[in-house]
């Protein structure tokens, strides 16, 4: 069955038709997001259509990657303009804007280690991580990784071994070498907060003591764990985890694939908020706005380590992506998205937390900008995951006109990660949509 789109005039398949054909066609998925899986086809800054025109206010931005906004009419122009030109340069013959978009991003990363000047860019965030865990090798001469229990670094067989959660890590075995240091996981620590950040850090310094040689490559973070549930650390815990990574003459790679650009609201990089030198940066998602980029982001002296050592990547850094990129740029520093991800990120807290404070079923609101996560249990006193909830609560704000994600370790977390341009108005429907849909799911 074919039916026409109210805003575009095309015809698209009925959900139910694409369903068949993927479910025929693709290897199989993830378990269904929704009872009844929905169509997306257009996109307009904060909001998704389906085939039908139904609009959908999206707090989700395809898992935390859209920054700017669907379809930002800046972005659109841009690639426009590129796709006309060229639209792939290998990395043997030069082209200016791949350089050029280097330098801007670099000088970004100089807000955190002054010394950040050399860029290599990639498709995805899993290979920006592969770079960066060459990267730590080649500049240390040592293999072993520390990374953090309930982490996602991606889907490559490096990157799923640095990713803390069993379920991503079906068919281990994985590359040896890597050893996992307990999160700052305040809400399921039996103490404040600030014994959580105490008893991290001192889990990574007995790690390194009895899981390691003690001699380690590289230290592997994301300033908030993202697939892991908006898991986000207490203030003092990067600067006293580097400290000891650095001690041990490991280097710090900062995952911000997912809190980069912006996102945790004020400042470009998550890592502002803790004022820890990362070494590395990686980052993905957000900085192509829905075009596959990864970059990683590094000193001259860790980038002159890898000289002589053959890599290549086909598409890194190409025309398109590079217009991508320097598209959302010129947004990001346009603008006051980061500020605005503050503001609304803010206002949106209050409203979760107004919702919490009036049901047993939200056992933390947690996160920082518009990386927000609302863990559910079936109660506050036993603090018992409540996967099944979270699953209803994501169905029910899809049937409302809201999309969210789900995730964590358990599967009990809400996940809300809008487009940076949401609204004050948006943050209060998302926060009335998911107290709604609570109390009709509970
Ligand atoms: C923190 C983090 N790192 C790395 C990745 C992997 O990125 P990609 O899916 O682009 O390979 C992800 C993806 O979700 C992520 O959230």
């Amino acid at each position: 069955m074919k039916t026409k789109n109210a805003a575009s005039k095309i015809l698209w398949p009925a959900s139910a038709e694409t369903a068949a054909v993927r479910a025929k066609h693709l290897l199989p998925l993830p378990g269904p997001m929704f009872a009844k899986p929905v169509q997306i086809v257009e996109g307009r800054m904060q909001f998704l259509y389906d085939e039908n025109g139904r609009e959908y206010l999206d707090a989700f931005a395809g898992v935390a990657t859209v920054s700017i906004g669907h379809c930002h009419p800046h972005f659109v122009q841009a690639l426009r303009a590129q796709i006309d030109l060229l639209q792939h340069n290998p990395p043997l013959y030069l082209h200016p804007a791949v350089g050029a978009f280097a330098k801007r991003l670099a000088a970004k990363a100089k807000a955190v280690n002054p010394d950040m000047e050399v860029c290599f860019f990639t498709n995805s965030g899993s290979e920006a991580n592969e770079m960066a865990a060459m990267l730590a090798k080649a500049h240390t001469g040592r293999h072993e990784f520390i990374a953090v229990q309930r982490s996602y670094h991606g889907r490559t067989l490096m990157t799923v071994a640095l990713t803390g959660q069993h379920a991503w890590r079906n068919l281990s075995p994985y590359p040896v070498g890597v050893s996992f240091t307990p999160a700052d996981y305040a809400y399921r620590f039996d103490g404040t907060a600030e014994q959580s950040t105490k008893a991290a850090v001192k889990g990574l310094a007995e790690l390194l003591k009895t899981g390691t040689s003690g001699k380690i490559a590289g230290f592997f973070a994301e300033t908030i764990l993202g697939v892991g549930g908006a898991i986000t650390p207490g203030k003092s815990y990067f600067t006293e985890a580097v400290e000891l990574v650095h001690r041990h003459g490991g280097l710090y790679v900062c995952d911000e694939v997912q809190t980069g650009v912006g996102r945790t609201g004020r400042h470009f990089f998550g890592i502002q908020h803790w004022g820890a030198k990362p070494d590395i940066i990686v980052m993905a998602k957000g900085l192509g706005n829905g075009y596959p980029i990864g970059a990683v982001i590094t000193t001259p002296e860790i980038a002159a380590s890898v000289k002589g050592l053959l890599h290549y990547n086909t598409f890194g850094g190409g025309p398109m992506a590079m217009a991508a990129a320097n598209a959302v740029l010129d947004v990001v520093e346009g603008s006051d998205l980061a500020d605005n991800a503050e503001r609304v990120g803010a206002r949106l807290m209050a409203g979760l937390e107004d919702a919490a404070a009036k049901s047993d079923k939200i056992g933390q609101v947690r996160g920082m900008g518009l990386m927000i996560g609302v863990e559910l249990v079936k109660d506050k006193k036993t603090k018992e995951p409540a996967p099944e909830l979270a699953l209803a609560v994501v169905d029910r704000m899809k049937d409302h006109g809201v999309l969210v994600g789900k995730g964590g370790l358990e599967g009990s977390t809400v996940r809300i990660k809008p487009p940076l341009c949401l609204t004050a108005a948006d943050a209060d429907r998302v926060a009335e949509v998911f107290a709604r849909s609570l109390q009709e799911a509970s």
